[in-house]
């Protein structure tokens, strides 16, 4: 995992740098330590590796233009014809998606495989909702993903998920717009507050930037963006307790209000996930996006308004610090339903969908960011569009998902992001508030 390809200058920026490695080399020795990357595979598993049917529950990819999991259901058929794969389609929203998930698997239903959230392997390791993907697939296999993911896959040693695609956090701009201002592209937030609000007052659009504020998961996504630029984290170096009460903290989230309430982002922010923020800047809404890899073909696909008028960049950082801004790490792997049947036909799937051929569609017809090695750094792919020619270039922060409890300490940060975007709870309050929630929440058999 390239946490931080740019090295900065300022001391809080190499601290944060330093203990994200840190966390990233314990993960990744302890994949090693494992079949994750190193040691033999043991387990024969169930089923038959060329037949059957099995179920496949993913949510939607992407949210306009052709649905990629049909294309690659397709091919996949196509190349294995006596395997049938049974699309189930998730909810959107990540959390309601693995409170569905859980709820189905702990009643002994569920899937054959899924397509879970990069921060699910901890909690559903602990609690037996994924099969150890490392117990089937040795060290050949894992070998094949770009470096990192397999780790942030890993739980107590063992892989529990197959990288399917990454996310990370990008902005989205109006290169019409930029360009009619004789504006170049913002590197910190205080200038696309004032670029936000030029455009604004010659009605050039509606809002300066959107992006997620809603009481769900990408709050804390789009909070550990601007908490590691103001050089602030969440848990102390051990992961047994709250490191968030701290000054940088309290400024990351005043600027998130203020973005609100200086009218540069919409009132509705504290009700925007990834879909209403993309809808309306592919409306021509607003001059600037935060959104994953997969909202430049969206913002290109029939039906935008703002097809061809669209650029992307690496996440902007407060003045002083060094650039670019942190992007946080999602993404999605292939999971394995314990109560699967046919778990031989399961990994066949998985196999082939974390492959060349599939992972090349990904990347070039949905900009999504492969996690095959070969294919993400394929100079075909690099050249098919403008996000995955400046993924090199992001500066990474992982969310705390390490912990079992993870839910509950993201829960404590988006609650707390979203009362302060509603109004109801100042900047200080909330992050007392996240403080001692994310304390109960580690200490209740955390770390
Ligand atoms: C994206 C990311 C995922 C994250 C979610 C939040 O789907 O890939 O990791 O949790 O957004 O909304």
């Amino acid at each position: 995992m390239n946490i931080a390809r740019h090295h900065g200058h300022s001391r809080r920026t190499l601290r944060v740098t330093a203990i994200a490695t840190a966390i990233a080399t314990v993960a990744v020795l302890s994949a090693c330590s494992s079949g994750g990357g190193g040691s033999t595979s043991t387990g024969t598993p169930t089923g038959n590796p060329t037949k059957g049917s099995i179920t496949w529950w993913a949510s939607p990819i992407t949210t306009s233009g052709a649905d990629p999991r049909t294309v690659l259901i397709n091919a996949f058929e196509k190349a294995y014809p006596n395997i049938k794969v049974k699309l189930i389609s998730a909810p959107n929203d990540t959390d309601t998606n693995r409170a569905t998930l859980t709820t189905q698997i702990s009643g002994g239903g569920g899937p054959d495989v899924y397509m879970g959230d990069v921060i699910w392997p901890a909690q559903f390791g602990a609690h037996q909702l994924a099969l150890p993907l490392s117990k089937y697939l040795g060290s050949s296999y894992w070998n094949t993903f770009a470096s990192g993911l397999v780790a942030g896959a890993t739980y107590n040693s063992q892989v529990y998920g197959a990288p399917f695609f990454e996310d990370q956090g990008f902005l989205y701009y109006r290169k019409d717009i930029l360009a009619a201002d004789g504006l170049k592209v913002p590197t910190t937030w205080e200038q696309l507050v004032s670029d936000a609000k030029l455009a604004q007052s010659k009605g050039q659009v509606k809002y300066g930037y959107v992006f997620q504020g809603a009481n769900y998961e990408g709050a804390t996504c789009d909070y550990m963006e601007f908490l590691a630029d103001a050089g602030g984290k969440v848990l102390n170096t051990k992961g047994d307790a709250s490191a968030i009460d701290s000054a940088a903290a309290t400024k990351a989230l005043t600027f998130e209000q203020s973005l609100v309430t200086s009218g540069v982002s919409p009132q509705a922010t504290s009700t925007f996930q990834e879909t209403q923020s993309m809808n309306a800047f592919s409306a021509g809404d607003s001059l600037f996006l935060r959104n994953w890899d997969y909202a430049y073909s969206t913002s290109q696909a029939s039906g935008s308004a703002v097809i061809g008028k669209v650029g992307v960049a690496p996440m902007p950082t407060f003045q002083g610090e060094s650039t670019p801004g942190y992007s946080n790490i999602g993404g999605w792997n292939l999971y394995v339903n314990p109560h699967s049947k046919n778990v031989a036909a399961d990994l066949t799937f998985i196999k082939w969908m974390t492959g060349k051929t599939a992972q090349t569609d990904l990347a070039t017809q949905f900009s999504e960011i492969p996690t095959n090695a070969a294919v993400r750094s394929s100079s075909t792919v690099k050249n098919a569009n403008p996000v995955l020619a400046i993924v090199s270039t992001t500066k990474l922060v992982p969310r705390p998902a390490q912990t079992p409890n993870y839910p509950e300490v993201s829960q404590a940060i988006y609650s707390n992001v979203n009362g302060v975007l509603a109004g109801s709870l100042t900047p200080k309050a909330a992050i007392q508030k996240a403080n001692s929630q994310i304390n109960t929440a580690v200490k209740n058999g955390g770390l």
